[in-house]
């Protein structure tokens, strides 16, 4: 037995774990579009927001415009979260100065006609995107403001059988939502198929609905993509079928989780993974996560909840323990945590930053290894004065840019029964 004595822990991997302005995956970070909220949470209030470790508030001003700005208020500081939103921007409510969405100061009550401008006072800010039902910003530098990529999932120009809705991935009513730990260990969770195996089925609430853990023990390998790393899983099911399944990490933070509900009843061929999710840093210690669906809909009318999702299910898509009275996050007992514990659990108690130096990284672990890789030699190239992975800047090339997961089942071939 090693003593514990004088042992030490060493420090976190800073390069890929820490956020803030000037940090190598910070900067990362910075140089994509980045979802900060859902576009229906733009109410008539203005909406507090952290993220990368900035404060921001966000707001929709009477002409439908988005604003993104430093909180506090160019007079003397008071945060616009308590600010008036009027038509043409967001008013502080201390003195009244009101800002208009690029952050310009338009008018200042307690002066003069005429003071504003020429006080020329201007509140930083970010630039602002609406795609999808999300709102995104971009946070990198002026100069490098790369265009929204559109993922084939996302690019409904011709389709008319779904909508795309924006969505928190989880929320407080989820027992599954990771949000206290550092953004990695959520987003490497997507390249760990082995944790479905044991934590989902084996240890934990176990209520998969779908085939993928009902067939033997799957056979599975890691793959580099043309946008990240991906799993191959292979399962033999118990219905004779053979279902191949891809999940895919799109660096730096994008992730794709095919259906995890698919029953394996039926042959199909790769049956598209048909949401695109970000896993963003709140700051060094949290993360939360947001979705764009590709959503059945009739004549652009959305079907009503057509599966379990955004509160009862984890980023695989696990459904969480739905029968229990008591799964809402914070609501379960330590004690059914222990004899339940989830996603939230496994994640959470690796720390608040996981410490890679004193991880025993198996064969098991290829897809996080490899994933790893790619963000170090993306940050790489950052740092040479090249983009980085999946910078996406040339308009016509924006097009259903091809995603790699989905779920393919096999029926066995017919045998021949004889003459
Ligand atoms: S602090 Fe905002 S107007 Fe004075
Ligand atoms: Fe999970």
């Amino acid at each position: 037995m090693e003593s514990r004595y004088g042992y030490e822990v060493p420090a976190e991997d800073v390069e890929l774990t820490h956020v803030e302005l000037g940090s190598p995956m910070g900067e990362l970070m910075r140089r994509y579009w980045q979802p900060v909220c859902v576009s229906d949470e733009l109410t008539d209030l203005p909406l507090k927001v952290r993220i990368l470790c900035e404060d921001l508030v966000l707001f929709r001003d009477g002409t439908g415009r988005i604003g993104c700005l430093d909180p506090h208020c160019a007079h003397r500081g008071t945060s616009l979260e308590y600010g008036r939103i009027e038509a043409e921007g967001i008013r502080c409510c201390y003195h009244g100065w009101l800002y208009d969405t690029e952050g310009k100061c338009i008018d200042m009550p307690c002066e003069q006609p005429g003071y504003a401008e020429r006080m020329d006072v201007r509140l930083p800010g970010y630039p602002v995107h609406e795609f999808g039902g999300l709102v995104f910003i971009y946070m990198g530098p002026p100069a490098k403001q790369p265009v929204f990529p559109i993922y084939d999932i996302l690019d409904t120009r011709d389709r008319d059988d779904v909508v795309l809705r924006g969505m928190r991935m989880w929320d407080d009513s989820s027992i599954g939502f990771v949000r206290d730990c550092n953004w990695l260990q959520h987003f490497e969770n997507v390249v760990d198929p082995w944790h479905l195996v044991v934590l989902h089925q084996q240890v934990g609430l176990g209520r998969f609905e779908g085939a993928l853990l009902h067939g033997e023990r799957p056979d599975i390998s890691f793959e580099r993509t043309s946008l990240g790393v991906r799993y191959r899983l292979v399962s033999n099911l118990p219905n004779g079928n053979l279902l191949e399944r891809y999940a895919e990490c799109v660096l730096p933070n994008i992730f794709l989780v095919s259906n995890i509900h698919e029953t394996g009843e039926r042959p199909k061929n790769k049956d598209r993974c048909s949401e695109v999710s970000w896993a963003v840093p709140v700051d060094d210690e949290h993360v939360r996560a947001f979705t764009i669906a590709a959503w059945p809909a009739r004549d652009g009318i959305p079907e009503p909840d057509w599966r379990p999702r955004t509160d009862t299910t984890s980023p695989e898509g696990a459904p969480l323990n739905r029968a229990s009275p008591s799964a809402r996050r914070g609501e379960r007992t330590f004690t059914e945590r222990q004899r339940f514990p989830d996603d939230m659990e496994a994640q959470e108690s690796q720390r608040p930053i996981a410490v890679h130096a004193l991880e025993n990284l198996t064969l098991a672990d290829n897809g996080i290894v490899m994933l790893r890789r790619l963000l170090h030699q993306s940050i790489d190239r950052m740092r040479q004065g090249k983009d980085p992975m999946n910078i996406v800047r040339d308009p016509a090339k924006n097009t259903a840019i091809e995603t790699n997961a989905w779920n393919t089942v096999i029926a066995p071939p017919l045998t021949d029964v004889g003459e």
